[in-house]
C-alpha cells in the first residue's frame, strides 16, 4: 500500500494498493474523485502529480496527451502509484460513491441471446455487492489488459447477481473473448459499481430513457427500478430504443414484464437505416434523438432524462438537450467508448 495525499483546501489522504488505480482507490475510500468512463477515454479523471511516481496501466489511453505529460498530468483511472504521491485535483461531492466499489470473483451462470448481436450475461458474485440502477462495472477478461466497462441491467436487493446486456462488436477484442471464449461456470473478476448516471428516485418529473444499441442495459435497469419504486409510482416512463435495422430492435419483451407496462410505461422503437428486410417495419424511422423530439417535442424539457449508447448517439442527444435548454441536473448519461 502507498499513501496518496490530495493537496488543496479539502486536503485528504487515502491508501492505494499496487493493483489499484488512484481513481478507484479514492472511490473505495469514499472520496468524490471526478470521473466517467474508467477506461482512459473521457479525460474527466485528470489530475496533476505534484510529487511521487505513477505509471499508466493503459499507455495508449486516448484521453492522455503529450501536453498532459509535459504538465505532469495523469488519468486517475489509469494511474498506478509506484510510491507515496501528492496530487492536485478538485473534489466533487456528486462523485462520492453511494455504494463502495469492490473487486470480486464472479461465475458466469447464464448467457441469453437477446438479438443477433446482444446477449445477456448473468454473473453470480462471490462477495455480493449492491449497485444503483444505471451503474456499471469493470469486467476483467482472460489475457486482455484492462477491464472493460459494462452496465448492469437487473435490479438487486442482495447484490448476489449482476446481469449485463452486451453488444458484440465485430472484430472487437473484448467482446469476441466474452462471447466466444467465456463459458458458463467460468470465473472472471468484476470491479464496481461505478458511475453517477443512476436513477434519481427523488425527482418529481416523468422519466425519459433513450437507448441506442449497446446502451440497452442501463436503461433497462433504470426502467425496472422506476417501475417498482414507491416514490416514482405517479410518474410516466417512456423508453425509446434505436437500432440500425429491425433485427437490432429489442427491449419491448423485457419491459412488458414490468407492472404498469402499457399504462405508465411506454416503449417506442426506431430504426435509422431501413433496408430491404425492413419492409414490414411499423415503428419510427430516424435516429433516437430525432424520434424523441418528434414524439415529445418541447415537453422533453420537463423530463428527468437518462440516456446511454455509442458516442455519436450520446453527442446528438446532448446537443438536442442543450438546444432545448434542459437543465443539466435533469440529464444523466454514460457515453460508451
Ligand atoms: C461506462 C460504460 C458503460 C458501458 N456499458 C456497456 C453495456 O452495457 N453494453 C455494451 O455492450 N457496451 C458497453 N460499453 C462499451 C464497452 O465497454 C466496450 O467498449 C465495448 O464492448 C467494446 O468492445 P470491443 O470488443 O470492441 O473491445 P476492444 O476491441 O477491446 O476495445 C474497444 C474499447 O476498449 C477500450 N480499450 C482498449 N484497451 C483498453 C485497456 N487497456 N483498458 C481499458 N480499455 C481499453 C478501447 O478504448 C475501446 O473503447 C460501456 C462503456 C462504458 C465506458
Ligand atoms: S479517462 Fe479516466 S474516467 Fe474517463
Amino acid at each position: 500500500m502507498v499513501q496518496i495525499t490530495v493537496e488543496g483546501k479539502d486536503r485528504q489522504s487515502f491508501e492505494c494498493g499496487s493493483e489499484d488505480t488512484i481513481l478507484r482507490a479514492a472511490l473505495r475510500a469514499g472520496i468524490g474523485f471526478p470521473y466517467a468512463c474508467n477506461v482512459g477515454s473521457c479525460g474527466n479523471c485528470r489530475f496533476q502529480l505534484l510529487d511521487g511516481e505513477v505509471e499508466h496501466a493503459r499507455q495508449d489511453a486516448p484521453a492522455w496527451t503529450e501536453s498532459d505529460l509535459k504538465r505532469n498530468r495523469y488519468l486517475g483511472c489509469q494511474a498506478q502509484p509506484k510510491n507515496d504521491c501528492r496530487i492536485k485535483l478538485r473534489f466533487d461531492e456528486s462523485f462520492t460513491p453511494k455504494i463502495t466499489p469492490a473487486k470480486t470473483q464472479t461465475t458466469l451462470k447464464e448467457k441469453n441471446a437477446i438479438t443477433h448481436d446482444i446477449t445477456e450475461f448473468v454473473f453470480e458474485l462471490e462477495h455480493p455487492n449492491r449497485f444503483l440502477p444505471g451503474q456499471y462495472a469493470l469486467i476483467g477478461l482472460p489475457d486482455i489488459q484492462g477491464g472493460r466497462a459494462y452496465s448492469m441491467s437487473n435490479i438487486t436487493e442482495d447484490g448476489s447477481e449482476w446481469h449485463f446486456q452486451i453488444k458484440r462488436v465485430p472484430q472487437g477484442i473484448a467482446t469476441t473473448c466474452l462471447f466466444d471464449r467465456v463459458d458458463i461456470g467460468d470465473t472472471l473478476e468484476v470491479d464496481g459499481p461505478f458511475g453517477v448516471a443512476y436513477l434519481r428516485e427523488d425527482s418529481p418529473r416523468d422519466i425519459l430513457c433513450l437507448a441506442g444499441g449497446s446502451g440497452l442495459s442501463p436503461m433497462v435497469s433504470i426502467t425496472r427500478a422506476a417501475a417498482v419504486s414507491e416514490k416514482l409510482q405517479g410518474r410516466q416512463i417512456d423508453f425509446v430504443f434505436g437500432g440500425r435495422a429491425s433485427r437490432d430492435i429489442c427491449g419491448q419483451e423485457i419491459l412488458a414484464e414490468l407492472p404498469g407496462f402499457g399504462e405508465r410505461i411506454h416503449f417506442h422503437e426506431a430504426i435509422s437505416n431501413p433496408g430491404p428486410d425492413d419492409a414490414d417495419w411499423q415503428g419510427y424511422v430516424g435516429f433516437v434523438h430525432d424520434v424523441a423530439r418528434e414524439i415529445f417535442g418541447d415537453s422533453i424539457r420537463d423530463r428527468e432524462i437518462y440516456f446511454a449508447g455509442p458516442p455519436p448517439m450520446a453527442q446528438a442527444v446532448q446537443k438536442l438537450l442543450f438546444n432545448l435548454q434542459v437543465p443539466p441536473e435533469q440529464i444523466h448519461f454514460d457515453e460508451f467508448y
